[in-house]
């Protein structure tokens, strides 16, 4: 078993767990945005920071993908840690449309909640940014890319958790996004329209046609359905 302090909490853990898991057993919770729970971690989007102290030496590291060390002291709300997660909002934000009034996700963004909690209100970084098509032809959901942050939550759902293949991230640096093979339209992909990237995602790139016409606490209310791997269908009614 390892030892290690987490926010003051010692918590011992087996080996080859990783600083969230253990993070989440000492009941102290660490901002995720790509994080998806028994896949490897993807550690796209950096906001599980943390600071590590092991022997005199320091380090930040993904608590995501960083397993932890016999005797680690892990910070994880010290002042460098939330200047490096206010740092990656503000980058996000940097190349994000911000008219959230007017986003199907408004109320139930991850990323609008961490730049609520952070203070992150705007970004200070100006510079060009991406403008792509939006894709509309699905009949259940919409992907715009300008409100994807990239964390590949909808890819890495629809490749190793339905196993459909059907999205992919495409390019590389400034003109990376998430789209088809052979960029064809999501409708004529392989796409099954189940919904689970729909669910997965943080933000509203991904978002269902019917919620842009209701407000979250009019319709977020959990049913029992006979098929709960979908993500889109009779939970509204
Ligand atoms: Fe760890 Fe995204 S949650 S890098």
């Amino acid at each position: 078993m390892i030892h290690v302090t987490i926010d003051g909490i010692p918590v011992e853990v087996e080996k080859g767990t990783t600083i969230l898991q253990a993070a989440e057993k000492a009941g102290v919770k660490i901002p995720t945005l790509c994080y998806i729970k028994d896949l490897l971690p993807d550690g796209s989007c950096r906001m599980c920071m943390v600071e590590i102290e092991n022997r005199g030496r320091k380090k930040m590291d993904t608590a995501c993908s960083c397993h932890v060390s016999e005797g680690d002291v892990i910070e994880t709300m010290s002042e460098k840690v939330v200047e490096s997660r206010r740092t990656i909002l503000n980058l996000l934000l940097s190349n994000h449309k911000t008219d959230c009034f007017s986003c199907a996700q408004n109320g139930r963004c991850k990323l609008q909640d961490y730049c609520v909690e952070y203070g992150v209100e705007k970004t200070t970084f100006a510079g060009e940014m991406t403008e792509f098509p939006v894709d509309d032809s699905n009949p259940f959901f919409t992907y715009d890319p300008n409100l994807c942050i990239l964390c590949h939550r909808c890819v890495n759902t629809c490749n190793k958790v339905v196993g459909r293949g059907a999205i992919d991230t495409m390019e590389r640096g400034f003109e990376s996004s998430v789209g088809t093979p052979f960029g064809v339209p999501i409708r004529k992909s392989t796409c099954e329209s189940c919904g689970n990237c729909v669910e997965a995602c943080p933000t509203g790139a991904l978002s269902s046609k019917r919620r842009k016409s209701f407000r979250p606490w009019q319709i977020d209310k959990k049913v029992l359905t006979t098929c709960p791997h979908c993500g889109t269908g009779c939970q509204f009614y």
